[in-house]
């Protein structure tokens, strides 16, 4: 059976996590395929509710086999405090295998990305300061250090001695910053690879397996392609492909083994840290939606900007990843507005544009070109058919539909698992 990936298509934060869990009830292996430590996907279920940052989203499912992919970057001591806290939790994650290709996110990493940071003197990008950007950086630049290096302390060892003794000469003389010791941080990583070695593996391969045996596999993304580092609003990106390439390239598989790509858009827009965002609304209704939506990060608990729905933005996303179905999450924080509004189109110094330009200055002087509809003003949190829905919030649904040219299959109308509607799955 091919693979389905499912992808945020805004700026993060879209509810990926609740869409994997559900839809890996009906899967035998999750595949988280980027990022770190700077993802947080929630998760609600009868067991309480999880905020997972490196753990895939398919572990509250008993059996799904769970897979944190080669594209992913580990700091291993989030990933030993996240799996303590899953097992206290009573989580069997014996499930979980780590890639021994996946790249780690070191002591010197977070502090070279608060560093970067400081120097950009109010054009801060606003990361999650989890040391993401410097670790994808190394890798990149062929410094970095990864699980399978973790694991075997002679490797380890002398690995470390050479990357350490450059960090601390840039951290001491670029930025005055303290060194670290090797001693400590060497120990440390011993322990967290000792807790983690059992885990790791060939992630790969066992991807491969599983596909080829015809088990249904999910690739979880983190993060939004709106933050794609090529496509997204660079230098105001995350350090990965949140895309549909990324998620082949993270997981270890080929485009062929893909046959649906599920995107995720709230029924609004939010965006976390700096960066152009065409339909911000800094008034009372963008205030309604952070509250009604209870829009603070995962990760960091920022409050998240918000606006509404973005269509130029939206089509980028869907053309680049090939989106087949669409995931509309959030639609109840919509629920008591009169009149909702679609940013259609950009004017840039006058002139139109329908498209995100690479320049992000040009992106910040775009001032939005509504199209306003009516609000359907019925509270939707307890309806669970698509049937259900007021007609004018279909109304709203099918005009989405048009702009991504794909299809809504799955409609959001609260965080529990059982809100979360599915087209093709309705009761008769
Ligand atoms: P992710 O990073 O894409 O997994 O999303 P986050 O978990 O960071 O943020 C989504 C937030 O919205 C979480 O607090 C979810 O519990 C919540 N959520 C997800 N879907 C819905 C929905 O349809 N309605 C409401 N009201 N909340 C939702
Ligand atoms: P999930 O998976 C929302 C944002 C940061 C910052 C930019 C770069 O939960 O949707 P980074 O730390 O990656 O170098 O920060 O990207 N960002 C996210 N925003 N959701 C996320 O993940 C994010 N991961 C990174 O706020 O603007
Ligand atoms: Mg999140």
């Amino acid at each position: 059976m091919p693979a389905t990936i499912i992808l945020g298509g805004q700026w993060g934060d879209e509810g990926k996590g609740k869409l994997t869990d559900a839809l890996a009830g009906a899967a035998q292996m999750v595949v988280r395929a980027n990022g770190g430590s700077n993802a947080g996907h929630t998760v609600k279920t009868d067991r309480g509710t999880f905020k997972l940052h490196l753990v895939p989203s398919g572990i509250l499912n008993d059996s799904v086999l769970c897979v944190i992919g080669a594209g992913v970057v580990i700091e291993p001591g989030t990933l030993v405090t996240e799996l303590r806290g899953l097992m206290d939790r009573g989580i069997d994650v014996s499930r979980l295998r780590i890639s021994d290709r996946a790249h780690l996110v070191l002591p010197y990493h977070p502090a070279l990305d608060r560093m970067l940071e400081a120097r950009r003197e109010g054009d801060e990008i606003g990361t999650t300061l989890r040391g993401n950007g410097p670790a994808y950086a190394d890798k990149v630049s062929r410094h970095g250090m990864r699980v399978c290096d973790l694991v075997r302390p002679d490797i380890l060892r002398r690995k470390l001695a050479i990357e350490l003794d450059a960090k601390n000469q840039q951290l001491t003389t670029l930025y005055g910053d303290t060194p670290f010791d090797f001693d400590e941080v060497y120990r440390q990583l011993l322990e967290y690879g000792e807790v983690l070695a059992p885990y790791v593996t060939a992630t790969e391969v066992l991807v491969q397996d599983q596909l080829a045996q015809g088990s249904q596999v999910l690739i979880e993304c983190a993060q939004g392609a709106m933050l794609d580092i090529d496509y997204g609003t660079y230098p105001y990106v995350t350090s990965s492909s949140p895309t549909a390439a990324g998620a082949c390239q993270g997981a270890g598989i080929s485009p062929k083994q893909v046959d649906r790509v599920v995107a995720v858009y709230k029924a609004y827009s939010t965006r976390v840290g700096a960066g152009p965002m065409p339909s911000e609304l800094q008034d009372e209704t963008g205030e309604l939606i952070r509250v009604r939506g209870n829009e603070y990060g995962t990760t960091t608990g920022r409050p998240r900007r918000t606006g509404w729905f973005d269509a130029v933005a939206a089509r980028h996303t869907s053309r680049l990843n090939g989106v087949t179905d669409v995931a509309m999450t959030l639609v109840d924080v919509l629920d008591v507005f009169p009149e909702i509004k679609v940013c259609c189109g950009y004017q840039v110094d006058g002139a139109p544009m329908n498209h995100v330009p690479a320049l992000v200055d040009d992106l910040e002087r775009a001032t939005p070109v509504w199209n306003a509809m009516p609000g359907w003003e019925v509270d939707t949190t307890g309806m669970r058919t698509f049937a259900e829905l007021p007609a004018t919030l279909k109304g709203y649904l099918f005009e989405i539909e048009t702009i991504l040219d794909a299809r809504v299959r799955f409609v959001g109308i609260g965080p529990a698992r059982e809100q979360l509607i599915d087209r093709d799955h309705e009761a008769a």
